[in-house]
């Protein structure tokens, strides 16, 4: 299964991937969790995009595109993918379309999860995660069993410096004008599949499996 998972920051791409990968037995990509360990490691990559994710803009395309081109060439990618946050530029997805084609694959499905933006604010400023295993919770929607630390490893929860309200509305505003356009990329292709993601995330579950196996 090879999906793409489009949709405004906070809008729940990272849970409902975290869950379609259990589902769909493929892994999950995410260009924004490998981009902050490019920035906890202090590599190259991660000191030239660690100021650009804190301002709240996108990362340059071949930056990414390199990262992307590093990671789906790993075994594991081979079945299927769950992409979480790429592309995000017409450049972007030019780039995929070339990269699946020369792989002779091809994309089941690009889900857009859409939410309302007041509630994207609130969902992002109570978020917290894991900084060791990637564990997503929200201080009031899913707070972790002890307040603070990860369930499943008990390491201290963070918040991103990117969930910063001013920084939060610019990642919005970013998402508008350059992502949003992708719907119709995809729309014009027969690909995009549109879901309210408002609701309890396996109620939205179940709605992205319906809207993928049988549209
Ligand atoms: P990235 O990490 O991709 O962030 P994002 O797209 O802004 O998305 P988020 O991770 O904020 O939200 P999400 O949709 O995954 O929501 P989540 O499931 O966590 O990118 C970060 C930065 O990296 C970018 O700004 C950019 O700088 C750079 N970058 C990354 N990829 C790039 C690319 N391709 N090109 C250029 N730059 C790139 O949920 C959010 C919260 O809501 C959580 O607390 C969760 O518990 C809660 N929640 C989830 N579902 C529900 C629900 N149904 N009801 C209530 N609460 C819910």
């Amino acid at each position: 299964m090879k999906i793409i998972l489009l949709g405004p920051p906070g809008a729940g791409k990272g849970t409902q991937a975290k869950k379609l990968i259990s589902e769909f037995q493929v892994p999950q990509i995410s260009t924004g969790d490998m981009l902050r360990q490019a920035v906890r490691d202090g590599t190259p990559l991660g000191q030239k995009a660690g100021p650009i994710m804190q301002a709240g803009q996108l990362v340059p395309d071949q930056l990414v595109i390199d990262l992307f081109e590093d990671r789906i060439s790993k075994p594991d990618a081979g079945r299927g993918f769950i992409l979480d946050g790429f592309p995000r530029t017409a450049i972007q997805a030019q780039k995929l379309d070339q990269l699946l084609e020369s792989r002779k694959q091809s994309l089941d499905a690009v889900v857009s999860i859409d939410v309302p933006e007041e509630a994207l604010v609130a969902r992002m400023a109570g978020r917290r995660s894991c900084p060791k295993d990637g564990s997503v919770y929200h201080v009031t929607q899913s707070p972790p069993k002890k307040a603070g630390v990860c369930d499943h490893c008990s390491t201290p929860l963070i918040q991103r410096d990117d969930d910063k309200e001013d920084r939060i509305r610019e990642r919005l505003r970013v998402y508008s004008q350059q992502t949003a356009p992708l719907k119709d990329y995809y729309r014009e292709r027969g690909l995009l599949r549109e879901i309210p993601g408002v609701g309890a995330p396996d109620a939205i579950l179940t709605e992205i499996k319906r809207a993928v196996v049988d549209p």
